[in-house]
């Protein structure tokens, strides 16, 4: 990503010489502003840390992965919704105890937040692998790594996206004292 900015800055320093490209040579005016065109669209992500790119480091993820806190009262509709955290399904949680069916796979998160750093439930959460090795059946959320026989339309997807982890991790941070 990094290396992908840096050439879209040499990029940008062209535009001083575009008025005299217009003047002579349009066509590559057109393929300036297509190229100024990418640049604007990668800037706008540039901010996002893709799965690949993350770096774990003595078990925590120290940043945030969209470039923006998270929303705790989002990440606590995104732990429920049985269609993206579905963390309920393997973890009891006390906050949510409206909610039907809480499975016991997991620990309860009651208090999770005197357990772990918040660097650490990023972790936990983008890829509970690096935390508690192979053997974990929690899945990766932020992850590529999900093994075989993977639905083919989301083969090289993540179960959330940068903004939703984040948006857990907030929520998590919240779950203090039992
Ligand atoms: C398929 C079951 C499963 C699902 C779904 C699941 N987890 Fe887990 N999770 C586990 C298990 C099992 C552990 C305990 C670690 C181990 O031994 O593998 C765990 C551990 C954790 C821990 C550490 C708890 C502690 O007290 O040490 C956190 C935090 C956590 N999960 C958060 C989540 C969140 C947030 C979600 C939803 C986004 C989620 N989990 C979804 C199975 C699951």
């Amino acid at each position: 990503m990094n290396q992908i900015i840096s050439s879209t800055h040499t990029v940008s320093a062209v535009p001083g010489e575009r008025s005299h490209m217009f003047l002579r040579v349009p066509g590559i005016v057109g393929t300036t502003l297509g190229i100024a065109m990418v640049v604007t669209a990668t800037l706008t992500f540039a901010d996002v840390t893709s799965p690949a790119e993350v770096v774990v480091d003595n078990l925590r993820i120290e940043n945030s992965l969209s470039g923006s806190p998270g929303d705790a009262a989002e990440g606590r509709k995104t732990f429920a919704d049985r269609s993206l955290g579905n963390c309920l399904a393997c973890h009891a949680n006390s906050d949510l105890s409206d909610q039907l069916f809480h499975g016991d796979v997991g620990p309860s998160l009651n208090g999770v937040a005197e357990r772990w750093k918040p660097e650490q439930l990023r972790t936990i959460v983008v890829n509970a692998k690096d935390v508690f090795t192979d053997r974990t059946i929690m899945p990766g959320f932020y992850s590529l790594d999900v093994g075989e026989n993977v639905r083919e339309d989301l083969v090289g997807k993540t179960i959330l996206t940068a903004q939703q982890v984040e948006d857990v991790v907030a929520y998590l941070i919240t779950l203090k004292g039992s």
